[in-house]
């Protein structure tokens, strides 16, 4: 549960702007979501609809241009851009498409790199990534470069690089979407798996309806606009 029950991410009429040359363009809209502590939220809808942009502003990587986020109990919409990387190091793991392991770095060293700007760092961060490792299944490949292992195993690592500082909220921006049915199945059951198990919350952003039975939830997003959502 996050430190004092509340919800793991609350956003409410979140509104996202971005500028480009002399058009604007109008990413979320009045998005409004919240999403319990311990639930999973599959985020469904086609490309360009603004589910990374959501992902970014919920774990604080973006601001909104209105609105207000909050997560795990902290209004981190007014925060400096400096309070929100300390805030996203402590609190939010993100698990991106295209998975952007270190790649001169070996599964292992993916993991502590996390904790050299973290918390945990020395020792206990090994341990901790080793523990993840082997619960991630990927116990034999600690010392492997990105290069040499499979999609599915990298996709492991950025989980596990994900879960390193134990995060009130994790975002997945299409995590199975550069692995075949069969593995982005394997991957989404382990998503779900390590996330109750250690009672996290999750949005999963998807293209594919076939994952979403693995989520607790499911919310459509078209055009900037979250189903169930109030109306313009
Ligand atoms: N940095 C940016 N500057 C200007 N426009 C942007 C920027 N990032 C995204 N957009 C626009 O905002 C809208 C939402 O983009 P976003 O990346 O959130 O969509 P998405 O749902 O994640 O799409 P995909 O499924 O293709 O990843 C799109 O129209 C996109 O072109
Ligand atoms: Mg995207």
């Amino acid at each position: 549960m996050t430190k004092d029950g509340a919800p793991a991410l609350r956003m409410d009429s979140v509104r996202k702007v971005y500028p480009t040359g002399d058009e604007e363009v109008v990413a979320l809209d009045h998005a409004t979501l919240t999403i319990d502590h311990e639930e999973i939220v599959a985020l469904v809808g086609p490309s360009g609809s603004g589910k990374t942009t959501l992902c970014s502003i919920a774990g604080g990587i973006l601001s909104p241009t209105a609105g207000t986020v909050v997560v795990a109990g902290a209004d981190i919409t007014g925060y400096s851009a400096r309070r929100l990387t300390d805030f996203r190091r402590e609190h939010v793991g993100f698990v991106f498409q295209t998975v952007n392991l270190v790649p001169f770095l070996t599964a292992r060293e993916n993991l502590l790199v996390v904790d050299e700007i973290g918390r945990r760092t020395g020792a206990p961060a090994r341990k901790r990534a080793d523990q993840l490792l082997e619960e991630l299944g990927l116990a034999g490949r600690g010392r492997h470069l990105p290069a040499t292992l499979s999609g599915g195993q990298r996709q492991r690592v950025a989980i596990g690089r994900a879960l390193m500082n134990d995060p009130d909220l994790v975002l997945f921006d299409e995590p199975t979407s550069a692995l075949d049915t069969q593995l982005g199945e394997q991957v989404m059951e382990l998503i779900r798996d390590e996330m109750n198990s250690r009672g996290i919350a999750a949005v999963v952003v998807t293209h594919d309806e076939r994952m979403t039975h693995y989520a607790d939830r499911t919310v459509h997003i078209t055009d900037g606009v979250l189903e169930g959502s109030p109306p313009r």
